[in-house]
């Protein structure tokens, strides 16, 4: 069992007030959280005119996201800010109608029955990355984060729009999303101050140039589907031209399919990109649990590449792609507003509230979990205690707003981490430090330099990372 504790940002003695608090969010919402937060179950605070409550026990997500999600199945106002020009009413920021019937028509599509067809060019997506990789010097320096998201942006392109993309248009959308979310920010202050809905948001320069930039290419690849009637590929624009929407009997419009395959293209790429980045860090400084890692890879493949058929088997692999997820969940806020006056442990919460659930507090809840702040993938293997409660372990949130693509996104990261690491070990680069940071998405800082080892020529133990972290470890 490692005895690694990862870092994470200092805690701060008491909770800020509010400016002190927005000032905070917007560097680094992690930074906000006291030690107490860590043991609190239901909280309560106003940010100026609105009133925001923080879900952090099992029944209290339960009564939200599950048992009374129609009252908050609407996402916040910052969310929808964020979003909107570049999702309109995509499934991912929609409510109400228009998101039941979306969810009907995107989620079968991205469903755990198609994996039997993403698996193999997920796959062979992953042996380009290997080939590279194993074609550079050994101990060469890679960004893993840009190497990751580089990776997972391909297997949606490849997945999504099949063959047609191309280079030149993957790379186009790839740096239009990322610029995207630089430029959006994590935290819509107007929002938060309680400006109303209907006020408009001044977003920075450049963040239309980004969404046009993507709108553009995913424009272009529609048309070139809708011209040639080609519906077979395996890729989900094809699967989503052939569904129809049950109420209309209609298939969906071009304006309505852009916006979802952008919704998935979003939703499904950074995500798992940062999981990964994430766990090639941890990886890296919890040998022990590398090594246990490399036995299975081992016993199981037998330097075989991995299949969808061995996913089962690869149960400890898993538990690292599990804990890593406990530990940096990729969505580390999942915030609602409340439609109606509702109450929540007999606590009224009037219309209109910010209401939220932070996998990012919950995963590390000191009454919930042993040990929280340990890197232990052990307690996810079969048998194990493992989490406390479906409604404490939320990193694809829960009820009927749960990620539409967990499937896809669990096993396309087992599948990753499974294929590279029979090859390779990541070291950190010396004297690098991480930092959690949340920005639309939690990322290990701006980029997560590391060397490639070759496991033949057996990675050098890394010093432990000296890390701007508020960990007892760590210092
Ligand atoms: C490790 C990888 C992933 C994680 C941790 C993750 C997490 C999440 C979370 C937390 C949500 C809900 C957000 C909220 O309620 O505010 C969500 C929604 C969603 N995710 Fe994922 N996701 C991952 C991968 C993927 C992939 C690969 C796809 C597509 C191929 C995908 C498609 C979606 C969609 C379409 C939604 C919107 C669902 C709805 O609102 O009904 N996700 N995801």
């Amino acid at each position: 069992m490692s005895d690694f504790v990862p870092p994470y940002p200092p805690r701060p003695a008491r909770t800020y007030p509010s400016l002190g608090l927005i000032r905070r969010a917007r560097r680094n919402f992690l930074e906000i959280w006291s030690e107490k937060a860590f043991r609190a179950q239901f909280m309560q605070t106003k940010v100026l005119a609105r009133k925001v409550f923080i879900c952090n026990s099992p029944d209290t997500v339960q009564h939200v996201f599950s048992t009374h999600n129609a009252a908050f199945e609407r996402k916040s106002p910052q969310m929808r800010h964020a979003l909107q020009p570049l999702l309109g009413d995509g499934l991912f920021i929609s409510d109400g109608e228009t998101w039941r019937r979306r969810r009907k028509l995107v989620g079968p599509v991205i469903h755990v029955s198609k994996l039997p067809e993403f698996a193999p060019v997920m796959v062979d997506t992953i042996l380009e990355t290997r080939a590279r990789w194993a074609a550079g010097a050994e101990g060469q320096e890679i960004d893993a984060l840009s190497e990751m998201a580089e990776l997972t942006a391909e297997i949606i392109c490849r997945t999504i729009f099949g063959r047609q993309l191309g280079g030149a248009h993957a790379r186009e959308v790839v740096e239009g999303f990322s610029d995207y979310q630089r430029l959006v920010g994590q935290t819509d202050a107007l929002s938060l101050l309680g400006l109303p809905d209907w006020l408009p948001r001044f977003h920075k320069p450049g963040l239309r140039k980004a969404k046009d930039r993507i709108h553009a290419v995913l424009d272009g690849i529609i048309a070139d589907y809708r011209r040639r009637g080609a519906t077979k590929d395996v890729s989900v624009i094809g699967h989503l031209l052939d569904a129809i929407d049950e109420e209309t009997g209609e298939p969906l419009g071009d304006e309505a399919l852009r916006n979802e395959a952008a919704v998935i293209f979003m939703a499904g790429h950074e995500t798992t990109a940062n999981t990964l980045a994430w766990a090639w860090f941890l990886l890296s400084q919890a040998t022990d649990v590398e090594a246990r890692l490399h036995a299975e890879l081992d016993e199981v493949l037998g330097g075989r590449v991995p299949t969808l058929a061995d996913v089962p088997r690869l149960r400890y692999t898993r538990a690292i792609i599990e804990e890593t997820l406990r530990l940096y969940p990729p969505v580390p806020i999942l915030a609602r507003e409340a439609l109606e006056d509702e109450s929540i442990r007999g606590r009224p919460v009037p219309k209109g509230s910010l209401v939220m659930a932070v996998p990012w507090l919950i995963h590390r809840h000191k009454l919930l979990w042993e040990r929280p702040d340990h890197f232990e993938p052990e307690r996810f293997l079969p048998g194990a205690a493992g989490a406390p409660s479906k409604f404490a372990y939320i990193p694809f949130a829960i009820g009927p707003r749960i990620c539409a693509g967990l499937s896809f996104g669990l096993t396309e990261s087992i599948l990753s981490l499974a294929t590279l690491a029979q090859d390779v070990s990541l070291r950190l680069k010396p004297g690098h430090v991480v930092e959690p940071v949340c920005r639309l998405t939690l990322r290990p800082g701006e980029s997560l330099p590391m060397l490639v080892h070759r496991r033949a020529a057996r990675a050098p133990v890394a010093p432990r990372a000296a890390a701007a972290s508020g960990c007892p470890h760590l210092g």
